[in-house]
């Protein structure tokens, strides 16, 4: 696809159900799949949900670039040997983004339905759009449902703000992953609070390398 319309959203509207097409359609760049015959609702929706997907994805990569800048001139102003750490962050905020999962759900409907997920969605969680629609993302909690940080997402929804929590989650085949999450409502020109977008990122591989940072530090006190 040519960068002029890499941002752009496409939307396959099909009149057959073959999974190889569904695939291929994504693997083009596609970012949602239809299957004729459609609601004229349920399409107006997924474009819109589209556009404001988009939307959002655009501004996530302008405060990334921002962010890139910010950090090369906090890098530049440092001694060399300390340099180091900063690249492997600036690493760690771009494999994040590429490998980022978005979710959107519907504020305005009890309980907080998925309405869209995305392709990364599914690589990271192994359950399909189909699997999800309609339902609350609390199921990827399991029965693990103590954890301290779900006050804060309660807490920032009702009071319709943005938060930043990790959780710990399971995917389709039982196996738990560490998802580090942003929440943030989707407004119209208003004010109102159409949709809530979640974008999430699997950081158990970061938990584990934290850990025995921790054992060392442990040692060291000792
Ligand atoms: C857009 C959005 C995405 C969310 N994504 C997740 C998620 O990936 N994993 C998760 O455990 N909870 C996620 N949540 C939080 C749950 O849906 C729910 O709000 C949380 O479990 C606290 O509410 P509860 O106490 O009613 O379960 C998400 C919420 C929203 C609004």
């Amino acid at each position: 696809m040519q960068d002029k319309t890499t941002d752009v959203p496409i939307i396959f509207l099909r009149d057959f159900d073959e999974l190889s097409d569904k695939i291929k359609a994504f693997e083009i760049g596609g970012t949602d799949y239809i299957i004729k015959p459609c609601q004229q609702e349920e399409l107006l929706v997924r474009i819109e949900t589209q556009l404001k997907v988009s939307l959002k994805l655009k501004e996530v990569k302008k405060e990334n670039k921002n962010l890139v800048k910010k950090l090369k001139i906090i890098e530049n102003s440092q001694p060399v040997h300390q340099q180091m750490p900063l690249e492997s962050h600036l690493l760690y905020q771009a494999i994040a983004a590429t490998n980022n999962s978005i979710v959107i759900t519907d504020a305005n409907a009890s309980d907080y339905p998925i309405i869209y997920v995305n392709p990364g969605f599914e690589i990271m969680t192994g359950y399909s759009l189909q699997e999800v629609t309609g339902k609350n993302c609390r199921f990827l909690q399991g029965s693990d449902d103590q954890q301290p940080e779900l006050e804060q997402i309660r807490d920032c929804l009702q009071k319709g703000e943005s938060c930043h929590v990790t959780l710990r989650n399971y995917r389709k085949d039982g196996s738990l992953f560490w998802n580090e999450m942003s929440l943030s409502p989707i407004k119209d020109e208003s004010g109102n609070i159409l949709y809530y977008l979640g974008v999430q990122t699997d950081v158990t591989d970061k938990k584990k390398l934290m850990k025995p940072n921790k054992d060392i530090k442990h040692l060291y006190r000792k």
